[in-house]
């Protein structure tokens, strides 16, 4: 299964993702901690993303685009994915549906998590990653509705967008999502 994981800062895509990935058998491909893990071994990409994600936007489309291409590739992915935070603009989606055409493995699902912004910042405040400060929320916020949101109606449009609704207990979430995925 190869499935698309869309959703607001805090929402809950990583700790869905844990679940989703050891019930289904899929690899877990989330650029957030990929990101992470190369700012701190100080990596060249590391180095340079840092600035973007402790200011709470996004990286530039080149450099996860290439990251991605290459992770996507290892063998570990060929018995399905889960991508979590990425694509996250219409530049990354497009990118993603050439690589994924020329290889001939199209996207099963997209899952969109859906919590309000009140639950959001509630979540993200209790956690405390350096980029949890509340201004940083904001801005990451911002980003999800003006460049991320935007994929749901193109995915849409392609009929692969399913709801989650995303209040409740991991459980009961967890739950939502496999009625989705058993289908
Ligand atoms: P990324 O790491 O993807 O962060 P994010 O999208 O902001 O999402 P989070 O990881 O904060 O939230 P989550 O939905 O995974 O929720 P979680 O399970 O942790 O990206 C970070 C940065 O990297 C970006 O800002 C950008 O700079 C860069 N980046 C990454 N990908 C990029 C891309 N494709 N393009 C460009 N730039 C990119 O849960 C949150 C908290 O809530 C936890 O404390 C958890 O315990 C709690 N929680 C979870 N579920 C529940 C529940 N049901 N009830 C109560 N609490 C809950
Ligand atoms: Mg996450």
């Amino acid at each position: 299964m190869r499935i698309v994981f869309i959703g607001p800062p805090g929402a809950g895509k990583g700790t869905q993702a844990e679940r989703i990935i050891a019930k289904y058998r899929l690899a877990h491909l989330s650029t957030g901690d990929m990101l992470r893990a190369a700012r701190d071994a100080k990596t060249k990409i590391g180095i340079q993303a840092e600035t973007y994600m402790a200011a709470g936007h996004l990286v530039p489309d080149d450099v996860i685009i290439g990251i991605v291409a290459e992770r996507i590739e290892d063998a570990d992915c060929h018995g399905g994915y889960l991508l979590d935070g990425f694509p996250r603009t219409i530049a990354q989606a497009e990118a993603l549906d050439a690589m994924l055409n020329e290889i001939k493995t199209p996207l099963d699902v997209v899952l969109e998590l859906r919590v309000p912004d009140e639950e959001l910042y509630r979540r993200l405040s209790g956690r405390g990653r350096a980029d949890d400060k509340p201004e940083v929320i904001r801005e990451r916020l911002v980003a999800y509705y003006n460049q991320t949101s935007p994929l749901l109606d193109y995915y849409g449009k392609k009929g692969l967008v399913q709801v989650i609704e995303g209040l409740g207990t991991v459980d009961e979430i967890f739950e939502r999502i496999e009625t989705v995925l058993d289908k």
